[in-house]
């Protein structure tokens, strides 16, 4: 086993892990990132459509007008200090990654270009807004690419490949983390003042997903097991346009720049599910319209999807109709969708500027994850109790800006703005802070749970397993859920968690980039993960944004204005042990500071 000292280490690569460690390295910090995959592979690089940002550029726009929109998504459980502060930094932050050397599109007159985006709108709702600036659709990749060029030049130290499997806590403190080095499989310790997680999210739970294979929710199994609460987990979004069967994300930037859904009828449906704003309403409200569709046998030829039609002909009939003088034509279309196009061409053998795009709802991002404060540091329980030294930053936490539905282009924007505000935390943490003593034998228990799955010699594979839960969380806790659905899914997930610890199989026993065992253990937080999802969304008994079940079909403010903290039994510092079964505490109130000023944040009833 190696030890490393730093003052701080940052677990994940992408967008929120770097930018943390750029502003901790700047604010005299020393740090290392230590990532999975090398940093550049990170998931960032896969959002596509914008980074919100009100710079009002092409139209007016306000930083107020974005956190109502956020807050709006977010089916009011968004806590409304957490989204003003999203929104009135973006506009910074957009602008400090332009000179960085962001390559944004361009207006003609040279300022950064804006798309519409879903949720998006001007005067409190009343008309869509070009809120997302965007480098064509590549803005994730960009933004992933530039900040990494950063933290290169500011000497950030990196440990690619390196995969952390533990987080350790000593005296009530967060005190560093485990991590297994693919190459050679050895252990490393790293033994730090701060700790941020920034391993992103857990799509791969469900079996059609935008995400990577990499994003199995690590960071938040991991605190989860040492007594860290999750939060709000029942809340997870389908994007409402994954490429058919295969889940690759297809930009909401197509029906930004002018996009819409069609049904086997050749109808334009969201107009009856969204008058006003159609096409661009949330997310949450796409996603349930796409699956009514399909349900009442309006999908393509009957079958479980539906077009998304960009082609210029069906784009200039209706921006005509609508009393739009813009037109699109082919090559506008090629040059700001290249990667789309590219992507329906390569895998579907569609050609998005001649035919319609079959899609459907596709796992895409948690609202729920690691409770922080909006200075990224992680918070325990109701009142806010933060533990020292540990903090997350992007999709694995849970600040909770988003709510019970993230809006498009939020996620980038919540990715800068907190991991920079969680780089700026821990450079004054670490400059007051003693290094808290490592505990006897740090990798102990995690060192002996990975020599179980190398050494086991059960029957089940874990590929088994994993589609085993992928098919029961997609059929019961996916768009929609009642309770008995549920159930199932979370029998299912305890059965499968019973073969994971007494049955399991691998082949590869050997020490050197064994990714056999890695991606095991990545199956065993993959299931604790859908285990804290069920629970939590059996718990609420409401629906709201991207919880919605048939059983209590109507949003119940009077009872559900909280967030839902899941628990391991055993508190913090607990032991590695399986079994234990979480406990849920349901008294942490949303903060609604925002409408205690103007009663347009007070939640009412969501219409597009
Ligand atoms: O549709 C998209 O481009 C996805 C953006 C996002 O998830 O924010």
């Amino acid at each position: 086993m190696k030890v490393h000292q730093f003052d701080a280490v940052i677990v994940g690569a992408g967008g929120a892990g770097l930018m943390a460690a750029l502003y901790a390295v700047k604010g005299g910090a020393n740090v290392a990132v230590v990532s999975k995959l090398y940093p550049t592979r990170s998931h960032t690089g896969t959002a596509q459509g914008g980074i919100g940002a009100a710079l009002g550029n092409l139209e007016e726009d306000s930083p107020l007008w974005h956190a109502y929109d956020t807050v709006k998504g977010g089916d009011w459980l968004s806590d409304q200090n957490a989204a003003k502060v999203l929104a009135e930094e973006a506009i910074d932050a957009v602008i400090e990654l332009e000179h960085m050397g962001l390559p944004f599109d361009r207006t003609e007159d040279g300022r950064i270009s804006q798309r519409r985006f879903g949720g998006h709108t001007s005067d409190f709702g009343k008309k869509p807004v070009r809120r997302a600036c965007h480098a064509a659709d590549r803005t994730g990749h960009m933004i992933l690419q530039t900040l990494y060029q950063q933290c290169i030049k500011h000497n950030v130290n990196f440990f690619d490949e390196f995969h952390v499997v533990d987080v350790i806590i000593n005296k009530g403190a967060v005190v560093g983390c485990v991590a297994v080095e693919l190459g050679t499989g050895e252990i490393h310790v790293f033994h730090s003042k701060a700790t941020l997680f920034a391993t992103g999210g857990w799509g791969r739970v469900w079996s059609v997903t935008s995400n990577a294979h990499s994003l199995t929710g690590d960071g938040a199994a991991i605190t989860y097991r040492r007594g860290i609460p999750v939060q709000d987990m029942e809340f997870y979004q389908f994007h409402p346009t994954g490429i058919y069967k295969l889940g690759i994300l297809i930009t909401e930037g197509v029906r930004g720049e002018g996009g819409v859904l069609i049904n086997g009828r050749g109808e334009r449906f969201m107009e009856r599910y969204a008058p006003n704003i159609k096409d661009l309403a949330s997310r949450d409200v796409i996603s349930r319209s796409i699956y009514l569709e399909i349900r009442e046998g309006r999908g393509i030829k009957g079958k479980d999807y539906v077009y998304l039609d960009v082609t210029p002909e069906t784009v200039n009939r209706y921006l005509a109709e609508a009393g739009e003088s813009r037109r699109i034509d082919r090559d506008y279309v090629e040059s700001k969708l290249p990667d789309i196009l590219d992507f329906c061409r390569t895998y579907l053998g569609v050609d998005p500027v001649r035919e319609p795009m079959p899609i459907q709802p596709t796992a895409h991002y948690s609202m729920g994850g690691i409770p922080t404060n909006v200075n990224a540091e992680a918070v325990i329980d109701e009142d806010w109790t933060v533990i020292p030294g540990l903090y997350a930053a992007g999709e694995v936490a849970c600040v909770s800006c988003h709510g019970a539905n993230r809006l498009g282009t939020n996620s980038l924007v919540d990715l800068v703005v907190f991991g920079r505000r969680g780089g700026m935390a821990i450079a004054d943490y670490v400059k007051h802070a003693d290094f808290v003593p490592l505990p006897a034998n740090p990798s102990a228990e995690v060192e002996s749970e990975l020599n179980r799955i190398r050494s086991s010699t059960g029957k089940t594979r874990p590929g088994e397993i994993r589609q085993q839960m992928q098919r029961a969380m997609m059929d019961g806790v996916g768009v929609f859920r009642e309770e008995s659905g549920m159930k199932a899914a979370l029998d299912c997930i305890y059965e499968l968690k019973e073969r994971f610890n007494n049955d399991l199989s691998i082949d590869d026993k050997g020490m050197k980039f064994n990714t056999d065992l890695l991606e095991a253990w990545e199956l065993g937080c993959l299931l604790d993960i859908a285990e804290l999802t069920t629970i939590s969304a059996l718990e609420r008994k409401e629906s709201r944004g991207a919880h919605s079940r048939e059983d209590y079909k109507e949003r119940d403010d009077a009872n559900w204005m909280v967030h839902t903290l899941v628990e391991h039994q055993d508190g913090i510092g607990a032991s590695l042990r399986a079994g234990v079964k979480p406990r849920i505490n349901l008294n942490k109130r949303v903060d609604t500071s925002l409408s205690d000023v103007d009663e347009r944040f007070a939640p009412k009833v969501r219409t597009y």
